[in-house]
């Protein structure tokens, strides 16, 4: 469902992706690990509409997606969640549900105040809610909710949009060790039909959640396999010697 085809992004003299190619079939969950400064984030915004590449293709069910902006990706499904905080302080967890699964709809910034009031926004924002594990917290004000809760809310901000491909830059950046297993539970509850790209740089997350891993290192992906297999790569290995020693 989403081809990435030798694609190279370069800022000035400085190549920073390196033909990048990699092909996911509909519902995987595919995790680009890779150390600081390896190129992921990159990779999430060329995938995500906010840089465009030097050079290169990607394509969305067979479309070419690789010159429309983050607005027109959208519109064909594809949604992506930050790595840092983009939520509307003033309002509950419910209303900011409601507002992007408003936006996913197509309705208009008017129409906002009133969002929650229309009944396949007020489904979507329970379905959603359930999914990431916030039912019981939808009238929290954002701004009282734990940093944790809040985590969970962004990621349930992509998910309002109903997205066919969902991108997430280092989902559990920030949440605390108690959380972390939980957090992946909630990665790997999403349902199946939804295709998951996740830029990340903690290993344990690609074992917990991976159907593929695709390793980065200097801009380009010199590795792809599954969670076993990247475990057993010396590359791998290789990367993050000192990340993981004894854990293999
Ligand atoms: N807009 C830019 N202009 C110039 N260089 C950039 C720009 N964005 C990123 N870089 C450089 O590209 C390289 C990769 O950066 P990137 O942020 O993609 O890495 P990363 O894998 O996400 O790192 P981290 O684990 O720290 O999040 C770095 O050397 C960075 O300094
Ligand atoms: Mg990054």
């Amino acid at each position: 469902m989403l081809d990435v085809r030798d694609i190279c992004k370069n800022f000035g003299g400085l190549r920073v992706s390196r033909d990048i190619s990699m092909h996911l079939e509909r519902g995987e969950r595919r995790v680009v690990l890779g150390p600081n400064g390896a190129g992921k984030t990159t990779l999430f915004n060329l995938l995500a509409g906010t840089l465009k590449p030097t050079s290169g293709e990607i394509l969305l069910d067979g479309a070419r997606i690789t010159n429309l902006n983050v607005e027109q990706r959208a519109r064909l499904g594809l949604s992506r969640s930050y790595q840092k905080n983009n939520l509307f302080e003033g309002l509950t967890v419910r209303e900011n549900l409601a507002l992007a699964a408003a936006t996913g709809e197509g309705k208009t910034s008017s129409f906002f105040s009133r969002a929650h009031e229309s009944r396949s926004v007020r489904e979507t924002v329970e379905e959603v809610a359930e999914m990431v594990g916030l039912a019981d917290r939808l009238d929290t004000g954002v701004a009282h909710a734990s940093y944790g809760n809040r985590r969970q809310l962004e990621v349930g901000l992509a998910l309002a949009t109903k997205p066919k491909l969902l991108l997430m830059d280092e989902p559990t950046s920030g949440v605390g060790p108690g959380m972390i297993d939980a957090f992946h539970r909630l990665i790997a509850s999403l349902p199946r039909e939804i295709t998951i790209v996740i830029v990340e740089h903690d290993l344990d997350l690609g074992f917990d959640v991976a159907d593929r891993i695709s390793v980065l290192n200097y801009g380009e992906v010199v590795f792809e396999g599954t969670p076993d297999e990247t475990k057993g790569s010396d590359v791998v290995r290789e990367i993050y010697l000192g990340d993981w020693q004894g854990d293999a």
